[in-house]
């Protein structure tokens, strides 16, 4: 796939009332695309609306939880009644964490981080397919992690939901290529967003690493260049390489820095 021109596009993207969604809208909308913004704080995407009034583009809103099949339907029928019925690029973003050992878990914050991640994710997709066959240059781009990659311990819900994404979008990508329809899948490592004041359930913790901006700059770059898929750090990219070279290697290590986190919990 060549170089595809992102201006003048219609594109949706879930989560846009903050962190690495909102970055995404943000400079997609100032460089002429047309953003129809998701996310469940009107509040948020209104005031992104006001603050992109003058940009070279366009952003519409819709308030909903993405989990609903409802709301879904609802942005489906925006499209065909605002763009024709054409989209040509799906951001799936929207996402929440849960942290904490899975002994200590329930089947409700599993669910749930199921629903929002990765079932929401996949049903608007299936949702988009027909919208996105209209379009020249369609994409689904999916915004996964570093841990939908390599698992690790405390995060055992938020890995299954990522690594669901992941299999799904290799698995679509295949599918849709008769179709013309790229599946571009994007893991970014630690992000500075609102990601970890959100979490479900555990200790949230500091959040350090790359801004929300330069992991939108990344995913879009990605899509111009219809890729695969992106590992956007190289912290990530060494993680990955490790884990798929030295499997058994890493897990020892990984299981040793959980025993003496645990046993350091013990003793405080
Ligand atoms: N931050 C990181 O370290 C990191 C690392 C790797 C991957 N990621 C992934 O990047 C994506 C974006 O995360 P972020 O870091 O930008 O976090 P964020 O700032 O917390 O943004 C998450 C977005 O998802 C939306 N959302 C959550 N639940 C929703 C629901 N039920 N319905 C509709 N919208 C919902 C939130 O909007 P409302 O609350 O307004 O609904 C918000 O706009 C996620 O998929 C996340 O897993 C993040």
């Amino acid at each position: 796939m060549g170089f595809r021109k992102l201006n003048g596009k219609n594109i949706v993207i879930t989560g846009a009332s903050s962190g690495i969604g909102r970055a995404m809208a943000t400079q997609l909308v100032r460089s002429g695309n047309h953003v129809l913004a998701l996310a469940r704080r009107e509040e948020r995407l209104k005031e992104l609306q006001d603050e992109l009034q003058l940009a070279a583009g366009s952003l519409a809103y819709l308030a909903g939880d993405i989990t609903l099949e409802a709301y879904r339907q609802s942005a489906f029928d925006w499209i065909s009644e605002n763009w024709g019925g054409t989209l040509d690029v799906l951001v799936n973003n929207a996402g929440i964490g849960s942290i904490g050992p899975f002994a200590k878990s329930d089947e409700v914050t599993l669910r749930k981080v199921m629903e929002v991640n990765f079932f929401a994710a996949v049903e608007l997709t299936r949702l988009s397919l027909s919208a996105l066959k209209q379009s020249d240059v369609p994409v689904v781009c999916n915004i996964a992690s570093v841990l939908g990659h390599t698992a690790m311990p405390m995060k055992s819900e938020y890995c299954a939901s990522k690594f669901a994404m992941h299999g799904f979008s290799d698995a679509l990508r295949i599918e849709m290529a008769a179709e013309g329809i790229n599946v571009v899948l994007v893991s970014p490592s630690t992000t500075r967003s609102e990601f970890f004041a959100a979490v479900l359930s555990g200790a949230s913790q500091q959040a350090k690493g790359m801004t929300a901006d330069k992991v939108a700059t990344l995913a879009i770059k990605a899509i111009k260049k219809g890729k695969r898929e992106v590992l956007l750090s190289w912290g990530g990219r060494c993680l990955v390489a490790f884990d798929r070279l030295l499997p058994s290697t890493l897990s020892r290590i990984l299981t040793r820095w959980y025993a003496r986190q645990s046993a350091s919990k013990v003793g405080s």
